[in-house]
């Protein structure tokens, strides 16, 4: 995840030589447009004779506030710097200047689920002390970006544009594959060509009749995609296989029991199986690439890999935006019994790939940390909490 820095310039025009102006709502207003969901904010003076702090907005303290500043840097106080003697300034200005130094140029506060962190009554305070003028005062954003959930019709759009653009694979390397580098995916990738070749029939049903409750036609056509793509992938390694003489199969004890447990209720519940298999397949496919030195497996253990990213992110928003009104302890069991199939599924797939899985992974337990990985990172970007609207 990339760090994204965003600068605004906020004028503030001043009346008097000194005066105090409520900065925070402008401040909140750039933090959110900055779309930045964890960072800091910086706010600093531009000017040597203004302060910026972090203080209760009460006008009676405000009144504290300038008695206590009058009081401290007092004008008139023999002051160096509004001597010709000693400076060069003009303006006779020390007392901006030394009280400005005693609040301070800037603050810098934290930014959590793209909202500023402040006290009840932390108010970001502009302190002009050298008025009446234009008071310039930065403010960076600084952090990474809000996930953001995309709508049902982006998704839709995103699936056809990546039908749309098959990949380039150099097929005609496929029958130069060693017979070790054959013995050695030839099991393996048999289960994940079938695994990847579904109808979807349950998963179309279930998409269309959610999308019928929520008015979200749009999710139903891009889940229509979406196994279009999963089918592209199966198309892919069909045909490898069939150049690189490996025959394909039509049944193996793990696909039909994942075919199965996808079956057992609704949609949630299949989403969850499919996340499951996705997640796996994100540390599978780089695996299988790095097992031949074939190119064309590479090429298309790239693109499945690739999709299989988007694949994720697609399931796990449609999982916020069903969670999103649940009480956050049903959540959590959601997600830790996601995490339990997780285990037991990655489980089975060591114990049956694990001559491809060796290739990138030295042990199974250096296997099943990138499997939790992939895991959390998939739920920090978006399944945790719907950013936006269900699209309905
Ligand atoms: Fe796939
Ligand atoms: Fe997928």
């Amino acid at each position: 995840m990339s760090t994204t820095i965003i600068r605004r310039v906020l004028k503030n025009e001043t009346r008097q030589r000194l005066e105090f102006l409520n900065l925070t709502p402008r401040i909140e207003e750039v933090v959110s447009e900055s779309g930045i969901g964890e960072g800091t904010v910086m706010v600093q003076s531009l000017h040597s004779t203004a302060a910026t702090i972090l203080n209760e907005w009460q006008e009676a303290l405000l009144d504290d506030l300038r008695r206590m500043m009058e009081a401290a840097v007092p004008a008139g106080g023999g002051w160096r710097h509004d001597d010709p003697r000693y400076s060069d300034c003009t303006r006779a200005n020390a007392v901006s200047h030394l009280r400005a130094m005693l609040l301070g140029p800037g603050v810098m506060l934290p930014v959590v689920d793209g909202r500023l962190v402040r006290g009840t009554w932390q108010s970001i305070i502009l302190a002009e002390m050298d008025g009446p003028r234009t008071c310039s005062v930065s403010v960076q954003v600084m952090g990474v970006e809000q996930p953001r959930v995309r709508a049902s019709e982006e998704w839709e759009a995103w699936f056809r544009r990546s039908l749309e653009n098959p990949p380039e694979i150099p097929w005609e390397s496929a029958a130069r594959i060693t017979d070790e580098e054959r013995e050695r995916i030839r099991a393996s990738i048999q289960e994940f060509q079938l695994g990847e070749q579904s109808e979807g029939r349950h998963l179309r049903q279930a998409a269309r009749e959610y999308a019928r409750r929520s008015g979200d036609a749009a999710y139903a056509r891009g889940t229509e995609l979406f196994i279009r793509e999963e089918q592209g992938h199966a198309a892919l390694l069909g045909r490898f296989m069939d150049l690189a003489g490996i025959a394909r199969v039509r049944h193996t004890w793990v696909d039909a029991v994942f075919r199965h447990v996808r079956k057992l209720a609704g949609l949630e519940t299949s989403i969850c199986v499919l996340l499951t298999a996705e997640l796996i397949a994100k540390v599978y496919y780089p695996a299988l690439a790095a097992a031949t030195g074939c190119p064309a497996l590479r090429a298309i253990c790239a693109r499945i890999s690739k999709d299989e990213g988007s694949h994720v992110q697609f399931h796990c928003e449609r999982l916020a935006m069903m969670r999103a009104r649940r009480a956050p302890v049903r959540t959590c069991v959601a997600l830790a019994l996601q995490r339990l199939l997780l285990a037991g599924a990655a489980a089975v797939v060591w114990f049956h790939h694990e001559p491809v899985l060796r290739v990138t992974h030295s042990s199974m337990a250096d296997y099943w940390r990138c499997c939790q990985l992939e895991f959390r990172a998939a739920f920090h970007s978006g399944g945790r909490r719907p950013v936006l609207a269900e699209s309905n």
